[in-house]
């Protein structure tokens, strides 16, 4: 087990493909990160498609060099240690198995490189395979195994080299919706017993909730927010961080140079909010979605300035008739707003709304 540090990370790309360019066609992928894990963490990188994620673990791993900074592995600086020395296993996107070789013999092969003797060896395998339940697949070849099969035997490979770090890059994007959920409960109870830091690599902000300890979120080349979930949910610290999280996202209605923003589920009919202290808005609904139990109000508020578009997320246990084409006062209480800054969109102070009715 270990700590990762990185310290003011940068990573710069000559011309590459992306849009964020520099003004010489460059691109900066990582954009000056700081970040620490905890000793035994399960820390979950967030973020959306080309935000620098995959960047980032690749330069903890050694697989690149960054332009700028530092990356601590247990207590010391790694910058100048080649991938091998650093003791982290990385389990990419692909899995990146051998496809002619045995499932045994996948796992085998990082010990032979690393001249372990034989013995050893097959002592490892096998308990990594016990570990992941994998015992009685060991002489299959990769294409005879499922999705799920597949990303254990990319686990027990990293894992019979005993890293102290996991670094797993989108483990999961390969394996269909139903799979996906078992397979991340099997990631997490699979962290909770052997206990070596990991840093998982999402673009999933439901994965992320759901596996994180903590969640840091990230958005060109940039760390917006670093919490435990819920922290990141409930208080976010940008517009990004609160639209990225959450399905529906949170709504956003702007009011004299500030964004007032509020989760579709805290945004009720006005019976159901108690105490003065709230907001009450005419929500005009023009669409109605169920969505396992829950009722999707889609709509536009007004009473805060411009007519905006929100959604109200309503319980199975509400049962208020709510047709399209209606309008109805809801309200949200004053506790669950949150105020960001119109034009940068960082988190500001409260502002005093329209309370009561
Ligand atoms: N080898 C490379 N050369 C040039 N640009 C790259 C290279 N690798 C990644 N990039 C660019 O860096 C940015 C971050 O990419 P990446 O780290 O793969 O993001 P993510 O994993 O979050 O999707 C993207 O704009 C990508 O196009
Ligand atoms: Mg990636």
């Amino acid at each position: 087990m270990a700590v990762v540090e990185v310290r003011g990370l940068r990573k710069v790309f000559d011309g590459g493909r992306a849009r964020r360019r520099g003004s010489h066609g460059r691109v900066n992928a990582v954009d000056g990160v700081d970040l620490a894990t905890s000793e035994g963490e399960y820390l979950v990188l967030l973020g959306p498609s080309g935000c620098g994620k995959t960047t980032l673990l690749r330069t903890i791993a050694g697989l690149e060099q960054p332009t700028d900074g530092e990356i601590w592995i247990g207590g010391h600086v790694v910058n100048e240690l080649p991938p091998r020395a650093r003791r982290v296993a990385m389990v990419f996107q692909s899995y990146a198995l051998y496809p002619h070789k045995t499932v045994r013999a996948n796992i085998v092969f990082p010990l032979k490189a690393q001249g372990i003797d034989k013995t050893e060896r097959a002592k490892k395998t096998e308990w990594a395979a016990e570990l992941l339940g994998i015992g009685p697949l060991l002489d299959r070849r990769p294409r005879q195994l499922s999705g799920g099969e597949r990303q254990r035997v990319a686990l027990a490979r990293a894992l019979v080299r005993e890293p102290s770090v996991f670094l797993l890059d989108e483990p999961l994007s390969n394996l269909d919706a139903k799979l996906r959920a078992s397979a991340r409960d099997e990631l997490k109870r699979f962290q909770r017993r052997v206990r070596t830091t990991t840093i998982y690599v999402t673009h999933d902000q439901v994965e992320a909730m759901g596996l994180g300890d903590r969640i840091a979120v990230m958005y060109e080349g940039r760390l917006r927010q670093l919490g435990p979930p819920v922290e990141v949910y409930d208080d976010p610290a940008d517009t990004f961080v609160a639209t990225f999280l959450g399905s529906p996202p949170m709504n956003l209605v702007p009011r004299d140079g500030v964004l007032v923003g509020f989760r579709p589920e805290h945004l009720l009919p006005e019976t159901l909010v108690h105490g003065d202290d709230r907001l009450v808005v005419p929500f005009q609904v023009d669409r109605v979605e169920h969505l396992s139990g829950d009722r999707h109000l889609y709509g536009t508020v007004r009473g805060l300035g411009a007519e905006t578009r929100v959604i109200a997320r309503l319980p199975v246990t509400v049962t208020a008739p709510v047709e399209p084409g209606e309008e109805h006062q809801f309200a949200v209480h004053a506790d669950r707003l949150r105020f960001f800054d119109a034009d940068s969109g960082e988190r500001t102070e409260p502002v005093s709304v329209r309370t009561g009715s």
